[in-house]
Formats: structure tokens, C-alpha cells, sequence
């Protein structure tokens, strides 16, 4: 049987929460008297004041369209300075100097830019509308830079402008979940003349996208353009120890050695790279996974010294084995999770946001994300041994910033698929990102500094 939960269902744990702090008074005798109605009384019109708080602050489905109306009444009353300037175009020459990676989240009618119900390209995990995420807020925010405006996002023009070419993901699932959307965003434009075709767009090892673990290849058939993944969470080659080991140690991570993927792009056109959530002591000590270098592995290295050689050895790679004149590559910072109230294994949870944070300063202290400042000590050539500073070599997707006021884009209890979601509430997904959703814009972002490359260069 199809679990298809309604709007009650999921806002029923709060909303009952929220009666049950009136059930008190219920035992209320009339034999207490005018005193205790009129105590009565004004608890519950202060409940409701409360109930309609909540409902803004969540945008919950109680009087849904009632948040609706409230919203656009923020977007024209509260920032209408944001959403009036006037602008430059990020791609005209005026638009050079501007930092496109700060901005605010916008109400927009025109978003989501696809369905995922009409993309066949996403895993399961992520099509949380489809699989029963009542709310659908979290699609229609616009990412508005500050000082310009980014084109809007045409798949034929990316397309044409990638024709012969190759855009390479290489990361952890996060680096996947902007792959996949990115792969809905440009297919949009394909599907609408040619929609039921298979052959237009195909794996071109013809293996499916569900729960695929290596690397996947889809080309676009028309164009010559293949959109590519390989799954890498921690960009540098993880292998078996080298003999005589520990027994404890069951496998390493060559801290000066690239994936073994590597070779297969290193001459991509576009090459997007992604890391972080996976240089933590459970997904490595703890699991056995020790750190070597050279014939030598060290049993004391701490994850972060790890993680700092890590990135070294990649940013040295990149400057040294990739032909820059050809290859345009991007660096994507650490997507922040948004668990509350404990980590993703202690019940924390995000499935209450149904907004996000519309305040321009992080919710969380920055502090929290060591993997986005040990990243941004090593770019700009603060650590010891860093000779090159990484900015020199690649772009840097700043999206860390703009992600963390998206407490509300977390699939939370919806990503088991549609007939085993919701899940139970104490295991929920608040790391990766519903589709349509955050990754979209991370891609609308890529796609300007794309075309702004590209008319440079010719
Ligand atoms: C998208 O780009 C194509 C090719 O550059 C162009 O023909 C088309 O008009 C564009 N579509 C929109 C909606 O701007
Ligand atoms: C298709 O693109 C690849 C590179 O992505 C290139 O090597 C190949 O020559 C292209 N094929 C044609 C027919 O242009
Ligand atoms: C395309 O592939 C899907 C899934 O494999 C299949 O259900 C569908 O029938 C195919 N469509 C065509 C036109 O071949
Ligand atoms: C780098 O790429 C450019 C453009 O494709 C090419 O002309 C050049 O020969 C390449 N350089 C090397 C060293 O391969
Ligand atoms: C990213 O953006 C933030 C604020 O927008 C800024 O403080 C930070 O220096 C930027 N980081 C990098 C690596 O450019
Ligand atoms: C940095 O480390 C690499 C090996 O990890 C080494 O080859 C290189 O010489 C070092 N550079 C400096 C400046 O110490």
C-alpha cells in the first residue's frame, strides 16, 4: 500500500503538541467561576496569537495560503530594497568585480526551474515532494546577488556552449546531488521537444542512476556534451594498508596520491570538485581507516592535518597535471547540515523548516564547519606547506554562506521514497538537498561564471 501522508500528518506532531498545552485547563470546574473563564479565555487567545506565530515562522499548512499571503507581503514590505535595485549584469563588464556568492534568497513565482517529477535523472532520496513533503516553499527561492544579476539559467545555451565538451563532478553525495541537478536543469530543455525519447540522453555504459556507486556518464546526444560523476568523498586515493599492518588498520588514505579516478578526468572541460563531509573521525579513524603517506602510515595524524594534506595534494595536482587553458576548474566549499538537537545519529532533526533563514547573519556560529576554514586557510595560502595559493588555480564556489540560511531544503523525514517515507523522526536527512532546491542555484551560479569565462576568452 502507498503511504501517501496528507498535510495533517505531518504538522499533527506539532499541532498536537501545541493542544496538548491547553489540555490543563479542560479540568477546569465551573465551580471556579468568572475568574477561572476569564483566565480561560485569555490563555487561549493567547494561544491562538501563538498558533498564528507559529504558522508564520513555519509557514505551516495551518491556514496555508494565510502564509502565502504573508510571504509576499515580506517580499514587497519587509525587503523591497532587495528586490528593487537596480542592478548590473553579472556577465556585462560592469558586472566583473561582483561577488555573486553574496546576496539574499528571494520569493519568485517563476521557480522551480523543472519538477522532478519530470526528470527521470534523480535518485530517490531526493525527490522529496514526490515523496510526500507537504510543503513546496522551498522550491521557490531565487538566489539574488547583491551587486548584479546572474542570467537566467537556459539549458540550450549551456548546452550549445558545452557542445564537444565535458562537465565532471568528483565528490561526496552532495557533489552528486548537484550533478543530478544539474543534469534535470539541462535535460529541461531537451524533454520538452523530446521528451520520451531515451536516446537523446543516456548513461553511455548504460547503467541506471539508482544507488550507483562508481562513476556514471550521461551524454547528451545532440550536443556531443556528456555530464559526468565520479563518487571520490575524499578526492585523494583510499586503498588497502600496505602489508605487515596493524590489523586494526583496515584500510588508508594516500594523502599525496589523487583517486584512482583521476586519469579519467583530468582533461574534462569543466571539472567541479567537492569535499568535506566525509574527513570526520566516524567515517575514517573509527572505521579503520588510518592516514598514510608515501610507504608510511601514521597511527597519531589528527582528521583535520589529514584533511589539510588532502586538499594540498589536490590543489597542487590541479596546478600542476591540468591544462588550464582547456580545463576550467571550480572548487565547491562545505554544504552546512542543519541538524537541531543532536547530530544526524542522535535524533537531530530539520523537518519543522519550512523557511529559511531570510536574516543576512548565519544562524549557526561559523565555527561549526572547521572543513569550510580549513579550506579557506589553505586557499588562500595560509598553511605551511602550500606553495601555490589555491584561488590562483581554480574558482572557488563559495556556496557555504548562502546554503546555511537553508534550514528549510533538507529532504529531513522525506527521502526513503515514496512508499516507505516518512521516516521515523529520529532518522532524518538534513546533510543532502531536496530536488528542485538549493543545488539549483549553486548551478545557476556555475552556469553565469561559465558564460562569463567563456566570453573572455573569445
Ligand atoms: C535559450 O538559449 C537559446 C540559444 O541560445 C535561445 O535560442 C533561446 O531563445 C533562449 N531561451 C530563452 C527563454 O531565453
Ligand atoms: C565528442 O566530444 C568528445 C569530447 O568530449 C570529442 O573527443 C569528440 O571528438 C567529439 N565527437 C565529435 C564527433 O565531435
Ligand atoms: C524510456 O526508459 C524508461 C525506463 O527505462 C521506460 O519506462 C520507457 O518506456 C522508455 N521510453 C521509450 C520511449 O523507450
Ligand atoms: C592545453 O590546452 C590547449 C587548448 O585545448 C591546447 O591548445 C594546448 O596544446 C594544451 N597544452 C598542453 C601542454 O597540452
Ligand atoms: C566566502 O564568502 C564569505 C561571505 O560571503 C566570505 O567571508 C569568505 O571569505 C568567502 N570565502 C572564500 C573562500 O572566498
Ligand atoms: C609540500 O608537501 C609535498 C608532499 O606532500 C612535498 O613534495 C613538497 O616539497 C612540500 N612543499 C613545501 C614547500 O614544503
Amino acid at each position: 500500500m502507498v503511504k501517501n501522508p496528507s498535510h495533517q500528518d505531518l504538522d499533527s506532531p506539532t499541532y498536537m503538541a501545541t493542544l496538548k498545552k491547553f489540555k490543563p485547563f479542560k479540568l477546569f470546574e465551573p465551580s471556579l467561576g468568572i475568574l477561572g473563564f476569564l483566565f480561560v479565555t485569555v490563555c487561549i487567545i493567547f494561544g491562538f496569537i501563538y498558533l498564528d506565530y507559529r504558522n508564520v515562522v513555519t509557514g505551516g499548512v495551518f491556514r496555508f495560503s494565510n502564509g502565502i499571503e504573508r510571504l509576499k507581503w515580506l517580499k514587497f514590505g519587509g525587503s523591497s530594497e532587495v528586490y528593487s535595485r537596480k542592478r548590473v549584469d553579472f556577465l556585462s563588464v560592469d558586472g566583473d568585480g561582483c561577488d555573486v556568492f553574496e546576496g539574499d534568497w528571494l520569493w519568485d513565482e517563476k521557480y522551480p526551474l523543472y519538477e522532478s517529477k519530470d526528470c527521470r535523472f534523480l535518485d530517490e532520496g531526493f525527490r522529496c515532494s514526490e515523496n510526500g513533503r507537504p510543503d513546496f516553499l522551498f522550491t521557490k527561492w531565487r538566489w539574488q546577488p547583491k551587486d548584479c544579476n546572474l542570467p537566467r539559467f537556459n539549458g540550450t545555451r549551456m548546452l550549445e556552449s558545452m557542445r564537444n565538451k565535458r562537465i565532471v563532478f568528483v565528490g561526496d553525495s552532495i557533489g552528486r546531488n548537484q550533478w543530478e541537478s544539474l543534469l534535470c536543469m539541462m535535460s529541461s530543455s531537451i524533454t520538452s521537444t523530446n521528451k520520451n525519447n531515451n536516446d537523446s540522453i543516456y548513461e553511455v555504459n548504460g547503467n541506471p542512476i539508482t544507488k550507483h556507486k562508481g562513476f556514471l556518464v550521461f551524454k547528451f546526444r545532440d550536443y556531443n556534451c556528456t555530464l559526468e560523476y565520479y563518487r571520490a568523498p575524499f578526492l585523494v586515493l583510499q586503498s588497502r594498508p600496505p602489508p605487515d599492518s596493524p590489523s586494526k588498520i583496515r584500510t588508508t588514505l594516500k594523502l599525496d596520491q589523487m583517486d584512482w579516478t583521476s586519469a579519467k578526468w583530468q582533461d574534462a572541460d569543466v571539472l567541479i570538485f567537492n569535499t568535506g563531509h566525509w574527513w570526520n573521525n566516524e567515517k575514517t579513524i573509527r572505521g579503520g581507516c588510518y592516514f598514510q603517506q608515501g610507504a608510511k602510515v601514521n597511527m597519531e595524524m589528527k582528521v583535520e592535518t589529514a584533511y589539510k594534506k588532502a586538499l594540498e595534494t589536490v590543489i597542487d595536482w590541479i596546478d600542476k597535471q591540468v591544462n588550464k587553458t582547456k580545463t576550467q576548474v571550480f572548487f565547491r566549499t562545505y554544504a552546512p547540515v542543519h541538524f537541531r538537537g543532536g547530530n544526524w545519529r542522535a535524533g537531530g532533526n530539520c523537518h519543522l523548516e519550512t523557511l529559511p533563514n531570510l536574516g543576512s547573519s548565519p544562524q549557526q556560529p561559523l565555527s561549526t564547519w572547521p572543513q569550510y576554514h580549513i579550506f579557506k586557510d589553505i586557499i588562500s595560502g595560509g598553511a605551511k606547506n602550500s606553495s601555490n595559493e589555491g584561488k590562483k588555480v581554480m574558482n572557488i564556489l563559495n556556496t557555504t554562506m548562502m546554503s546555511a540560511r537553508r534550514k528549510d531544503g533538507h529532504p529531513s523525514l522525506y527521502y526513503l521514497g515514496p512508499e516507505l517515507s516518512p521516516s521515523a523522526a529520529h532518522r532524518q536527512d538534513c546533510s543532502h538537498w531536496c530536488l528542485p532546491g538549493v543545488p539549483d542555484a549553486w548551478n545557476e551560479i556555475l552556469y553565469g561564471l561559465i558564460l562569463k569565462q567563456s566570453a573572455v576568452s573569445d
